[in-house]
């Protein structure tokens, strides 16, 4: 069995470790946020450092000896609410100097996830550029969880290169799923009616109804919104909720990190805040679309599609 040693940057809880197949092994994932890092090492056993990717050199990175640097750069340089700032973004300069780590060190494989805008942003002109130069070959397009008849939105952009071995197609492989494979009620936890902080106050309900995005567990084709790191702080446009009975009430972090896909024994430190929670699952990503864009490398063994 080939293994594949992988350089998870922008690691954040971790969504790209739990998405591997059994023959890749995160060799390091590097974050700048001690959150992200307390999380992380709460759910994994290979190191996770607090490094700032702004400054980074390449001789660190290929210390490492990675075959493949998986990377999830922060999305608001790309966003409306971002003000599309794209490169000129200082939140961007972590990805340009790993744009000139990646010339020097051109590990095998490179894969990136963003928000659907990067793909027509200068950033992704700059990496297309780069990796059409030092002769690397990709697939990228926008792919959703609820393609893999996952029952929540999160459209997003991903790109997946090689450098030796062509791909036979340009973009992801079509799927057609045509039966939900996880659904609102899958994920709902019995122990979360009674954790504090998830009910709204019937004020809230009253005054955000109209704009806020509410399912029913009972309602069997229920599609949950996209999670953002809102969630829990702001009611409209940061997720979903759920109706039951006569309540509303907040998803757990730990449900939604459930329906991204990550195991059920995932867990978040009890030191950080819910706020905290939520805004750390809400930037995370679909482990089910990771799996199925890592599913399109040869060496990737017994991946689930
Ligand atoms: C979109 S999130 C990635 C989330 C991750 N894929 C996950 O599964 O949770 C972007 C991450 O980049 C980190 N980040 C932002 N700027 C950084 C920098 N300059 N150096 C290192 N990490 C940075 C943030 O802390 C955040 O965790």
């Amino acid at each position: 069995m080939v293994v594949v040693r992988c350089l998870e940057l922008f690691s954040g809880i971790g969504g790209f470790a739990c998405a591997i197949p059994e023959n890749f092994q995160v060799a390091a994932a590097l974050d700048i946020d001690q959150d992200c890092q307390a999380v992380y090492q709460a759910n994994f056993s290979h190191p996770c450092h607090c490094v700032s990717l702004e400054s980074v050199a390449a001789d660190e990175l290929a210390e490492v000896q990675a075959d493949l640097w998986w990377m999830s750069p922060p999305c608001q340089p790309f966003t409306r609410r971002g003000n599309q700032r794209d490169l000129a973004d200082s939140r961007s300069q972590a990805f340009l100097n790993l744009v000139d780590c990646f010339r020097t060190v051109r590990p095998t494989f490179l894969a990136l996830e963003n928000v659907p805008p990067f793909a027509e942003s200068d950033a992704a002109d700059l990496l297309r550029n780069t990796l059409r130069q030092l002769g690397y070959h990709w697939l990228e397009g926008t792919l959703c969880p609820t393609q893999l008849g996952i029952a929540n939105r999160r459209q997003r952009f991903y790109l997946l290169a090689s450098r030796d071995q062509p791909f036979p197609q340009l973009t992801f492989r079509p799927v057609s799923c045509n039966a939900w494979v996880r659904r609102v009620a899958d994920v709902l936890e019995p122990s979360a009616e009674s954790l504090p902080g998830l009910v709204l106050s019937h004020e809230t309900v009253r005054q955000y109804q109209c704009a806020m995005h509410t399912v029913d567990a009972n309602d069997t084709n229920a599609v949950m919104a996209c999670f953002t790191s809102a969630y829990g702080r702001s009611p409209v446009r940061s997720g979903s909720y759920l109706r039951t009975g006569s309540e509303v009430r907040r998803f757990s972090p730990t449900e939604i990190a459930a329906m991204l896909g990550f195991s059920t024994d995932f867990q978040f430190p009890n030191s950080l805040s819910l706020r905290r929670q939520w805004s750390l699952v809400g930037n995370s990503l679909s482990v089910d679309v990771v799996r199925y864009v890592l599913s399109h490398l040869a060496v990737a063994d017994s991946l689930a599609t």
